[in-house]
């Protein structure tokens, strides 16, 4: 396994957060320091940056769609989204350029928990966890 994906399924397991149209939120806390990985409830130092950088889920069929709520520029904007299954099976990621949209839709391959991840480029590495 990468060191990427070993992080990446090491960092979700702290993972907490909010969801939205048809999927179940919940919150629980893990083994990292506020600052690794931010969420609803441990947005660290960006308490303020909430809103505009936790990622937003939505179901819509056998689709699910990440967006985060920011604006896009040159100067600031989301680089990434990645969906991400509780085993740490990554179903997909999205990468965006400063003109794109910060949204993002996967195909789920079946009822379970999983991570919404966002990252922005001066704001960090937000996570929702959520269940279908
Ligand atoms: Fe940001």
């Amino acid at each position: 396994m990468s060191d990427r994906r070993q992080f990446l399924k090491i960092a979700l397991t702290a993972a907490a957060g909010v969801a939205v149209g048809g999927v179940k939120a919940s919150a629980e806390t893990g083994p990292f320091p506020s600052g690794v990985v931010y969420t609803e409830s441990d947005s660290g130092m960006w308490k303020k940056k909430v809103g505009s950088h936790l990622p937003q889920v939505s179901v819509d069929g056998d689709k699910v769609i990440i967006e985060t709520r920011h604006g896009m520029s040159s100067d600031h904007y989301i680089v990434r989204h990645t969906l991400v299954a509780g085993d740490g099976t990554v179903i997909g990621s999205k990468v965006f350029t400063p003109e794109g949209k910060p949204i993002s839709s996967y195909a789920i391959p079946g009822k379970g928990c999983y991570f919404a991840t966002s990252f922005c480029n001066l704001h960090d590495f937000w996570v929702t966890k959520f269940t279908i």
